[in-house]
């Protein structure tokens, strides 16, 4: 049987790593590496710098994946991302009958915590759908909420209350809920946060988060939503990609 251990690696500093990760890392025989998206220079350094400090064994391989590119939404955004995942189910199934040898433990490092809007899980159990046997784990990551929640000394739930963790997109769509307690949004090109009703919400956001680049601005949404978009626009042409989360919450 082909083993896989998909590892959490956080969300943008080499130091988030666990040590359950780095002993993780040093069961494998080969490292798959993921070339994909804008951030993709960032994602190569930290996985290059992790494999640097960490691996210790000298025989180790890495192997690169192109990831096929996904097409444009439009308006069956499901229906886009379930062909794009078909697409990668095959390229990894590809991938793994060609460079992992029975017997063998692979490795895909993930960004973040690969339980959080991420799709490698969902690809792994596609490809075995596929009728790949692989005996795969996990290895929970720092994720971007864990380094917005730390950078901000915040608790992300109010005293009892509930927190939901959005897209972006949602939050455009849907505005503040009703019945949440506290809002984190990730993935969100579309800057939601300016677009929603500000009245009595308070912000925390933050980019390059756990980074030596990381930002952060805080306060009443009303007061703060332009800086934000500004020091947001100026910082994503200054490095020609950005990544960044926010929690929302009503004032008290
Ligand atoms: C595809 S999701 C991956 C999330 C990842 N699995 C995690 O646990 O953080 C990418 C989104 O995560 C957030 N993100 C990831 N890393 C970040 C960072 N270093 N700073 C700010 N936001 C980050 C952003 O909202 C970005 O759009």
């Amino acid at each position: 049987m082909r083993r896989l251990r998909i590892i959490g690696i956080g969300a943008g500093n080499p130091d988030h790593l666990t040590l359950q990760a780095v002993a993780a890392l040093n069961t494998l025989d080969v490292v798959f590496l993921p070339d994909k998206g804008s951030e993709k220079g960032a994602l190569r350094a930290l996985r290059e710098e992790i494999c640097r400090r960490h691996v210790t064994r000298p025989d180790i391989r890495m192997v690169p994946l192109a990831v096929p590119k996904r097409a444009e939404a439009g308006n069956d955004y499901r229906g886009a991302v379930d062909d794009w995942h078909a697409a990668l189910a095959e390229a990894y199934e590809r991938l793994f009958r060609d460079h992992l040898a029975e017997g063998e433990t692979g490795g895909l490092l993930v960004w973040g915590d690969p339980a959080l809007y991420d799709s490698t899980l969902r690809i792994v159990e596609a490809v075995c759908a596929r009728g790949l046997a692989l005996d795969y784990d996990v290895i929970p990551g720092i994720s971007s909420v864990q380094a917005l929640a730390a950078s901000h000394r915040l608790v992300l739930n109010g005293i009892g209350e509930s927190v939901l963790v959005t897209t972006g997109r949602r939050l455009a769509q849907e505005g503040f809920p009703q019945n949440a307690g506290s809002v984190v949004a990730m993935l969100d090109g579309e800057q939601a946060f300016a677009a929603i009703d500000p009245a009595g919400l308070e912000i925390w956001w933050g980019a390059y988060l756990g980074a030596e680049t990381e930002i952060l601005a805080s306060g009443p949404l009303a007061e703060v939503s332009e800086e934000i978009r500004r020091r947001r626009a100026e910082a994503r042409a200054a490095h020609g990609w950005i990544m960044d989360t926010y929690l929302l919450r009503r004032s008290r």
